[in-house]
């Protein structure tokens, strides 16, 4: 009977010692989940609000008309640049995308489409046709991306048609009025032959360009505004084109030879070709006749100093670039913009 007490004790206490045990893994068990939920939600934590480290990454989509112009080549390079090296920091991050129209406006089209598609946060449009903005700008609103336009000037509505948009450039009467100037400048006026008027060629752009439309309006006027009776020879389309320049070049000049005073070229690029014609027919520039341009071409500006290119006039595609730069971020932070961003041309004699 003792025995049998005994061996009743013996169970009853390994029963709670067994109860006891389970308890305790119970407890264990309990605090292992309430520290993984804890971990979960530190990691939830950090997903909503990035660390103070992470960098934000802002998207830039840039469409240029073409890559194979010499002016627009040193704005994209600075419109990079600034975007990588000077704005992006710790906290954000610019990836910067630029694109080739290839002068073809049906293909800048779909490259700004693409860009929609991949969310871009802001688009930098350089157009192909100046009369695509309206479309444009109708495809950006739909997707609520701010679209700056620059260097191809929009009309006045077509900035209007949403308050996301905005142009950056340049005044192209001021470049033109600066190339009459330079021209006006000059002991005898630009009237060489001294027969009492300007003879000139004029090399134009693209005539759809306001660029080409006010350098070739504003140059002129500026010297008649002046009193200077003036005579055009050739006004010819050189699409901003250095072999086309030198082509219309050598035409006028084997047509119309001596009579030629002044030839006024809407570009850099095509004053370079210009020169080249000029050389070839054996004129000298500063002595038997004149030659200006505008961008302000590093070589351009070579030769200003030199004297073989009478004047050109700084198109400052560093300002353009950075102010577009600068514009666009406005525009992805929310702020209010205005119409339209303008940088100052600057003359360059020697
Ligand atoms: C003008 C510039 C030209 C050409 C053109 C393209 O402002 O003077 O050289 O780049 O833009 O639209």
């Amino acid at each position: 009977m003792k025995k049998f007490f005994a061996l009743l004790l013996s169970l009853a206490l390994m029963a709670t010692l067994l109860v006891g045990c389970g308890g305790g893994d119970k407890e264990t068990a309990k605090t292992d989940d309430a520290t993984k939920t804890e971990t979960k939600q530190e990691e939830k934590k950090e997903e909503e609000a990035p660390a103070a480290s992470e960098s934000k990454t802002v998207k830039v989509g840039i469409a240029i008309y073409k890559f194979d112009d010499n002016f627009m080549t040193l704005y994209r390079e600075e419109l990079e640049r600034y975007f990588k090296e000077d704005l992006s920091n710790d906290e954000v991050t610019y990836e910067v995308t630029v694109v080739d129209g290839k002068n073809d406006q049906a293909e800048q089209t779909n490259q700004i489409q693409t860009f929609i598609a991949d969310k871009y946060d802001v688009i930098i449009a350089n157009l192909v046709q100046s009369s695509a903005a309206s479309t444009v700008v109708n495809m950006c609103k739909d997707a609520d991306i701010p679209v700056i336009f620059i260097n191809r000037e929009p009309t006045a509505e077509d900035l209007d048609l949403w308050d996301k948009v905005a142009y950056v450039g340049a005044d192209a009467r001021q470049s033109g009025t600066m190339q009459g100037e330079i021209i006006y400048d000059l002991p005898d006026h630009g009237d060489l032959n001294g027969d009492g008027k300007v003879s000139y060629v004029m090399v134009i752009g693209d005539p759809e360009n306001v660029d080409a439309q006010y350098r070739t309006e504003f140059s002129i006027k500026a010297l008649k505004d002046k009193g200077v009776e003036v005579e055009e020879l050739v006004a010819q389309r050189g699409d901003w084109d250095q072999a086309k320049g030198q082509e219309i070049v050598a035409a006028a000049l084997t047509q119309y030879g001596d009579q030629i005073e002044v030839v006024f070229c809407n570009n850099d690029a095509m004053a370079l070709g210009a020169r080249q014609a000029i050389e070839a027919a054996g004129r000298v520039v500063g002595e038997n006749i004149y030659l200006v341009g505008v961008d302000a071409l590093e070589e351009v500006v070579a030769y200003v100093e030199s004297g073989h290119i009478t004047g050109t006039v700084l198109n400052d595609h560093v300002g353009q670039a950075q102010t577009a730069a600068d514009v666009a971020i406005k525009a992805v932070n929310g702020e209010t913009l205005e119409k339209n961003y303008t940088v100052d041309y600057v003359k360059v004699t020697k």
